[in-house]
């Protein structure tokens, strides 16, 4: 059986750098190790419209800065097929019949639905006149949209982060329920977790658990080297370790959070004298090393900061570089998209030919029609 991979973002803003260790950089490994038949990667713009239905020009301004992020992290089209989601209209066709296989009982219990209708305010009763209370049915059947997204292109693999689990899971089971009441016709995906614990769910730089627009907590692949530094500057860490001398704590702290996911060996050597200091100095060899360090006492925030300012910055500069590169190439990056979602589409629609026939709803289908028609004159003879 093929390796399909089908995965993607909704474009609600910039993507950051939570976006990048929990999911981007995997998959542009993923292209470039050659164990993937197919690569889909979308812009998940209907998805968007489920929660921002009253605001379209936003997800709209976001489909580019998307792309270019995806470009600017390697993403190749040569390699990968980027779309955009609304482009492939057989997707909505699938949702409304994997609608009838899925119960809104269970679609209550999905905990990445639930906890997103508390904290959009959707789960409070409507009062019939304003439409901000109250659930969008769009918005509650997202995760049947997003099963669609998923068979659509028979992926195999679905690499996304922890918050997306229940998603595959509501996909496997309607897969399943798919190809008992109507036949083998559907593949059953797996996730793929980032396989780093630091990299799972990247804290904001306030320390908050999630990195999130609203809460200016981001560190964004587009911001400029100054940008960076005075968000690393500003960043939260232990509030224990008030003098250098203190013994400070790692865990639960975003600099080191940071740090495990982004810091490799050779940044002790490339950056290794952000520890060397007037008063202080230190030689260290690897992550560990400074984090006894620090839980020890001695060891100032400025420091580590300053190597994680470095450490971020050089995984950051090259994107930020191809980014302007590609900003000023606009026709070349809608094209990319353009051709993408038309080969997205041709696959879907070869996923719900398969569909509608093994549900028999394909009545006009070659040699469909005149069997059909024998069938019924029975009836009437
Ligand atoms: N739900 C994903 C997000 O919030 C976006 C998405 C839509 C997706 N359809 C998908 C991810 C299918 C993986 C597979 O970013």
């Amino acid at each position: 059986m093929s390796k399909i991979i089908l995965t993607g973002d909704r474009p609600t803003g910039r993507l950051h750098i939570g976006h990048y260790v929990g999911s981007l950089r995997r998959r542009v490994e993923l292209q470039e190790s050659g164990l993937f038949d197919r690569i889909f990667i979308m812009i998940a713009d209907a998805q968007a419209l489920t929660d921002n239905a009253d605001n379209p020009e936003k997800v709209r301004q976001n489909i580019i800065e998307v792309a270019l992020d995806y470009l600017s992290c390697g993403l190749d089209p040569e390699k990968s097929v980027l779309f955009i989601q609304s482009q492939v209209s057989e997707l909505t066709e699938l949702t409304f019949f994997y609608m009838n296989l899925v119960t809104v009982q269970r679609l209550q219990r999905n905990p990445t639905v639930k906890a997103e209708l508390q904290w959009r305010g959707f789960s409070e009763s409507a009062d019939g006149a304003d439409n901000k209370a109250g659930t969008p049915v769009g918005f509650f059947c997202y995760p049947i949209s997003q099963a669609a997204d998923i068979t659509a292109f028979k992926a195999t693999t679905v690499p996304v982060g922890e918050d997306q689990e229940p998603m595959i899971e509501q996909t496997r089971e309607i897969v399943r329920k798919f190809n008992a009441t109507y036949g083998e016709t559907l593949v059953e995906p797996e996730i793929m977790l980032p396989d780093n614990a630091a990299c799972l769910r990247l804290p904001g730089t306030d320390g908050k658990a999630k990195m999130s627009k609203s809460l200016g907590n981001c560190i964004y692949l587009s911001d400029s080297e100054e940008e960076l530094r005075t968000k690393v500057r500003g960043m939260y860490t232990d509030p224990t370790h008030l003098q250098v001398s203190d013994p400070g704590h790692v865990e639960g702290n975003p600099v080191f959070t940071y740090l495990d996911a982004f810091c490799r060996p050779e940044h002790f050597e490339k950056f290794g004298d952000c520890f060397h200091g007037k008063k202080v100095s230190f030689d260290f060899h690897s992550l560990d090393e400074v984090k006894a360090q620090y839980r020890a006492g001695g060891l100032g925030d400025m420091m580590v900061k300053n190597f994680l300012f470095e450490v971020l910055n050089d995984t950051l500069s090259p994107i930020r570089a191809r980014r302007k590169e590609l900003e000023k190439n606009l026709p070349y990056v809608y094209e990319v998209l353009r051709k993408g979602s038309e080969i997205a589409r041709s696959v879907a629609a070869e996923t719900l030919a398969d569909v509608k026939r093994a549900m028999r709803i394909n009545y006009f289908d070659e040699g469909v029609l005149e069997a059909l028609i024998e069938e019924q004159q029975k009836k009437y003879q």
